[in-house]
């Protein structure tokens, strides 16, 4: 194992001189537990490094992405090309010029750049990395068959440079594991269904729980969805178009992908990558989809980080994308964070809609040594950006109403402010259950509350490897319905002349449950033994930290949200 200092969260005060260079002071560095270290690369390995030049006016893009997404503010709708957002933030001149000339007398020249000027990926040998980097080492790292290059110990770099730069991606930052295929809720759960004759969740079933009819499918042109994933697994075409033939007979769909962004390996298909596109096409029926995916170009690379990058590299993206991605956020520097948090803004701003999974470990949990805390998971307590968690049917025989499934993610961000848009949402619940809340020391009532709304998660039908397999769950399942339906009503939208939903939550939050399906029965994981419920929040009449604002009714929500004033 590793015995490296772990982080740094020791005060300032201590050596500001020493501690400054750090970019990403509180970066978790321990391998994580599923990860080997095999030893050092050769120092003339080449790695690839992703430099997060430092942007210029932030709280312009936020006031801007507030006012394109605010149905009441006469900027609604009113997004910005992929050009002006490069204008508004790209980094200045100085920056531009003291991180190049940074590089290059370190003889690093093979660099490329996105649209917006504010990333640079660039490839050096490990020993280069290792003198532009002080304290970096590179390390081999496997898991399974897999491969990757890590520093096993944090960089700094010099005052001048550290003004003009957020973070280096490369070094840190584990390449995630599959919900689906590790998570013990899934094995439990699997366990737990195989006892007895289940529905379990096909797309017809979707299609009725929430009131899709046969003339429910895009026509618009121009729309577009997307899913990204960034495992070592790959969506099979087969997969896809098998299980349209078995599952799709009742409704108008596509069976192939228009787009893959990235390399398809020649892994293995998984049911992850499978599960999120077959879904988001069953209730975005008939809308082209696009798929992103690992590159893997190179082992230091960090599969999160490289679809970030991409969104500021393409003009023209799919107007909603749903991601399956998640961390505990107190593995992650803050510094990264807030700058993925801005990407987030940057994609808002455009009229991009990207949903992310709220989690499969409920409220999560943190083990202290005197007391527990929860555990929220970022990208997910992002403000920036909407978090579905999940259900299931009370009757898991019958398409009935919709309870908690116990494993949906939510809670309260220790890393971002609660936004404006769900103060007295959040408020109201934790006055109403004020009595039943977990220890207040567990989590941050003034952090981001996270989910906004939820879907089925609970015994999906997926094809992969050319089987269909039932008791597939987890959010990463409901991510996909939800973004297939809103792609649903951005087709509408685009249909009569109106701009894309966009980010959705400020619209969302005013809408105060209205045309949602209310989850009010239920409790989710936290910090107890994981086969016992209700140890973190419980559901709640209108908004609640289990499944947002509940599930959508899509007949209702497509009125409210097609008639703009
Ligand atoms: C961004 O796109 C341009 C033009 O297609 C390409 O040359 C460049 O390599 C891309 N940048 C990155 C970081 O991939
Ligand atoms: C689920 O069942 C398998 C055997 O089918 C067993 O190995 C595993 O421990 C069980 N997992 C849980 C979480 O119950
Ligand atoms: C939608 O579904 C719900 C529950 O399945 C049902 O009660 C309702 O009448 C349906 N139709 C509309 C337009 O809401
Ligand atoms: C679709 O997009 C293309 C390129 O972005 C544009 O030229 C065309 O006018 C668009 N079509 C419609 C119907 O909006
Ligand atoms: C609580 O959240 C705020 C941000 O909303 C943060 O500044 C603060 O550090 C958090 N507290 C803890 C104990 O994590």
């Amino acid at each position: 194992m590793n015995n490296i200092l772990l982080t740094f969260s020791i005060p300032l005060l201590f050596s500001p001189l020493v501690w400054s260079g750090y970019l990403e002071s509180n970066q978790n560095v321990l391998t994580p537990e599923d990860w080997i270290r095999v030893g050092p690369v050769d120092p003339q390995k080449e790695v690839e490094l992703t430099f997060a030049l430092k942007q210029q006016n932030i709280e312009q893009l936020e006031e801007t992405l507030r006012r394109v997404s605010d149905p009441d503010s006469a900027q609604y709708g009113k997004y910005l090309t992929l050009e002006e957002v490069s204008s508004l933030v790209r980094p200045s001149e100085l920056t531009q010029k003291v991180v190049h000339q940074w590089l290059a007398s370190h003889g690093i020249k093979n660099c490329w750049t996105v649209q917006t000027q504010d990333f640079l990926q660039c490839t050096m040998t490990a020993d280069v990395a290792e003198t532009l980097l002080s304290g970096s080492k590179f390390q081999h790292y496997v898991r399974d068959g897999q491969s990757v290059v890590r520093s096993s110990s944090p960089y700094s770099v010099s005052d001048d440079i550290h003004q003009h730069l957020d973070f280096v991606g490369g070094l840190h930052r584990f390449p995630p594991k599959g919900q689906q295929d590790y998570s013990k809720a899934y094995y439990l759960k699997r366990n737990q269904s195989k006892v007895g004759f289940h529905l379990g969740v096909t797309p017809a079933i979707l299609r009725e729980r929430y009131n899709l009819t046969v003339t429910d499918v895009g026509s618009a042109q121009n729309n577009s969805q997307a899913v990204a994933q960034f495992l070592e697994q790959y969506y099979r075409p087969a997969d896809l178009a098998e299980f349209m033939s078995i599952f799709g007979r009742s409704f108008q769909h596509l069976s192939e992908v228009d787009r893959v962004v990235g390399t398809q390996g020649a892994g293995k298909a998984g049911l992850e990558a499978s599960l999120d596109v077959q879904y988001i096409m069953s209730t975005g029926a008939n809308i082209p989809t696009w798929v992103f995916t690992n590159p893997g170009r190179h082992e230091s690379q960090e599969p999160f980080l490289q679809w970030i990058v991409s969104l500021s590299n393409i003009s023209d993206l799919p107007w909603v994308h749903t991601i399956s991605y998640g961390d505990d956020e107190d593995s992650l520097s803050t510094a990264y964070m807030m700058r993925i948090n801005t990407e987030f803004m940057k994609a808002g701003v455009r009229g991009i809609s990207l949903l992310f999974a709220s989690g499969d470990s409920g409220a999560g949990c943190k083990h202290l040594d005197k007391e527990n805390s929860f555990r929220p998971s970022f990208p997910a307590s992002s403000p920036y950006v909407t978090t579905v968690g999940g259900t299931s049917f009370k009757n898991p025989f019958k398409v009935t109403y919709e309870v908690t499934d116990y494993i949906s993610g939510g809670g309260f961000s220790n890393v971002f402010k609660m936004p404006n848009y769900q103060t007295s949402a959040v408020n109201a619940y934790l006055k109403t259950v004020a009595a039943s809340l977990p220890p207040p020391s567990y989590f941050n009532t003034s952090g981001r509350a996270y989910p906004d709304m939820a879907a089925l998660s609970d015994n999906y039908w997926v094809v992969t490897n050319r089987i269909p397999i039932p008791f597939v769950s987890g959010t990463s399942a409901s991510t996909p319905v939800v973004g297939g339906l809103l792609s649903l009503i951005n087709d509408r939208r685009l249909q009569k002349g109106l701009p894309v939903l966009g980010f959705l939550n400020p619209r969302l939050y005013k809408l105060k449950g209205q045309a949602l399906f209310d989850v009010t029965e239920g409790c989710h994981l936290g910090c107890l033994d994981e086969t016992v419920q209700g140890q973190g929040f419980c559901a709640a009449q209108l908004w609640d930290p289990v499944t947002g604002w509940g599930t959508p009714n899509y007949p209702a929500l497509l009125p409210i949200l097609t008639s703009d004033s």
